[in-house]
Parts: C-alpha cells; structure tokens; sequence
C-alpha cells in the first residue's frame, strides 16, 4: 500500500500533510508532519497542485483558503473537531455587538464562517504574540476558553473568551500531573495551552505540539511527561532515541483525529475526495484573518 501511495502521489504531483496526532502509519507516510501553525504556512507555499490533508476539517478547510487553484482533499470526511464547531457566526455577532470596540481572535481550529467573522487567527503557537500584535485594548477570543485563558495570563489586553474547548485536552487534571510525578520524579512535564488553568500551574512548560518537538529535541532531560493527545508520543519517541516519554493520560485521544488510516489515504490520491473547497465569498474574508496572522513573527 505505501509504495501504491508512493507511486501515485508522485503521478498526482501531490504531498501528504499530516498532524502530529495522526496515527503512526500516517505520521510515516507523510511528507510534513507538523502542528496547525507549521501545516498552514506549509499549505500557504507548497508548489504540488494536490494537498492529501491527514487531520480534521478546519485544517483542511485553510489549506484549501490558503491555495483555492489547489485541490485540497480530506481523505477521511468524517474527521472534524468539536471544538470548532462550538460557536455559530451568529453567536460570534452577538458578541461583537455586545464588545463593539473590540478586536476579535479566533483560534485556527475554527470554521471558515468564524474565520470570515473574525479580525485574525491564531494558532496554540502564537495566541499571545498575535493578541500583543493587536492595536486593540479588549479583544474577543473564540472558541477556546482554556486557550484564551492562557493568552489573558500573558498579555496586558482585557480577553473576553468564548466558552468552547478542546474534551481531549480539558480533561487532563491537576491530580494526573502529581500522579505521573511522583512515577517519573525526574521526568520534565510539557502540557498544551488546551488544558485548564490549573493543569497549566503544575507543568513546567507549555507548548504547541510543535514547541514541545523543539523542547524536547534540546532538552538536557531524559524522561518527560506529555500532556496532550497521545498521538504526538509517536512522533517524540522515533525522533528522540535514548529519551523516555509519557503520556500524561493514556485516555487522551482524540476520535476524529484517529479516522483516518493508510487505506484513506490510497483513496483519497485514486479518488481525489473528498475535496475540500470554501465559497470564495467567505474565504475571502476568511483568508485575511488567517494571512494576517501569518504575518506576525514569532
Ligand atoms: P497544535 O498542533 O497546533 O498544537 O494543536 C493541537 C490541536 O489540538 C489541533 O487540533
Ligand atoms: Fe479538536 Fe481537540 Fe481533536 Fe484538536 S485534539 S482536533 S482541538 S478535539
């Protein structure tokens, strides 16, 4: 099948871009795996004419706002994130109406319509450094609260946050930190700013999936503990040889983000579908949010 998947791509002039959560056999077969900030500016440069998308529907809805003359495909169309269909656009107008001097943020894991609604997006990579961006004083944060929270601690700006999160990262808990401490007392704990408050507290750092690869990758640590989806362990331990990782909790998955599998993937470069495509009325919009924040340097 991988050879199959190998051959077709190159007949397609495709590339297989997958999330740090995909399944292992996905993660191989990629040619860029990555978190939501690395994937989009991938999406926003690549030269092949055809995106295999191995993640959930809002990322492959802005790698298809990115490239609309791209056929952008999600080979499982099932796959989609709760947390990005927390709020509706006419809840986020109400909002703006209640803040009318605000500046709105919204979380990549959005859809396109939160998008086309909002001032500009950001990712768990660079929420703060886009929210200090802003000329703004008060700024709307959608959906994510546990990710707004974590913006609000490291901004001077008033944060009105949105009451959506991500089930995989909210459940962690303050108590699975001390647990998982007191089995691995040596081991370093890196939590995403997904997780709650309190979770936040008890971590020594905190990272998008792509941070945490980087820290880990210099860290002088031996052993760490990972609070996030149990997907990225995969990614840690073939990167990291002689390093020991640990899932904070071995309940951290995410359902959607495991759909897809090696036999989509084939499907998906014979068929081309399920092809991905936003109104251009709406990604207009929609892409001005997200290319303004990747014009913030990080
Ligand atoms: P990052 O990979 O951008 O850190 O995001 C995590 C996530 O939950 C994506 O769905
Ligand atoms: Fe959405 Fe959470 Fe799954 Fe990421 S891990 S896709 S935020 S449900």
């Amino acid at each position: 099948m991988i050879n199959e998947i190998l051959a077709l791509k190159k007949e397609r002039h495709a590339i297989i871009l997958a999330h740090n959560y995909q399944v292992p056999s996905v993660q191989d077969v990629a040619d860029r795996i990555g978190d939501s900030l690395e994937l989009s500016r991938a999406a926003a440069s690549l030269d092949e004419d055809v995106i295999i998308f191995c993640g959930v529907d809002f990322m492959a809805e802005t790698a298809a706002i990115l490239s609309p003359q791209k056929t952008v495909v999600l080979p499982q169309r099932g796959a989609w994130c709760p947390m990005a269909h927390m709020i509706t656009p006419e809840q986020l107008r109400e909002l703006k109406e209640l803040y009318p001097d605000a500046a709105v943020v919204c979380y990549v894991n959005s859809t396109a319509e939160i998008k086309a609604e909002s001032d500009i997006c950001c990712t768990s990579a660079n929420g703060v450094q886009v929210v200090n961006s802003l000329k703004e004083s008060q700024v709307i944060f959608v959906p994510d609260r546990n990710l707004a929270a974590y913006v609000a601690r490291h901004t001077r700006k008033q944060i009105i946050p949105w009451d959506g999160y991500c089930y995989v990262h909210d459940n962690f808990t303050s108590n699975e930190i001390m647990a998982a401490r007191a089995l691995h007392p040596k081991a370093e704990v890196l939590v995403h700013p997904e997780c709650r408050p309190e979770v936040i507290d008890r971590a020594d750092f905190v990272y998008s999936t792509a941070g945490m690869a980087r820290h880990v990758r210099s860290s002088a640590a031996r052993e760490f503990i990972i609070g996030t989806e149990v997907g990225m362990i995969y990614r840690l331990v073939k990167e990291n040889p002689g390093k020991a990782f640990f899932s904070l909790s071995e309940s951290a998955i995410c359902q959607n983000m495991k759909k897809t599998n090696l036999e989509d993937v084939l499907r998906a470069l014979q068929t081309l579908e399920t092809r991905v495509s936003v109104p251009e009325k709406i990604a207009s919009k929609a892409r001005r949010s997200i290319e303004r924040m990747l014009a913030v340097k990080i």
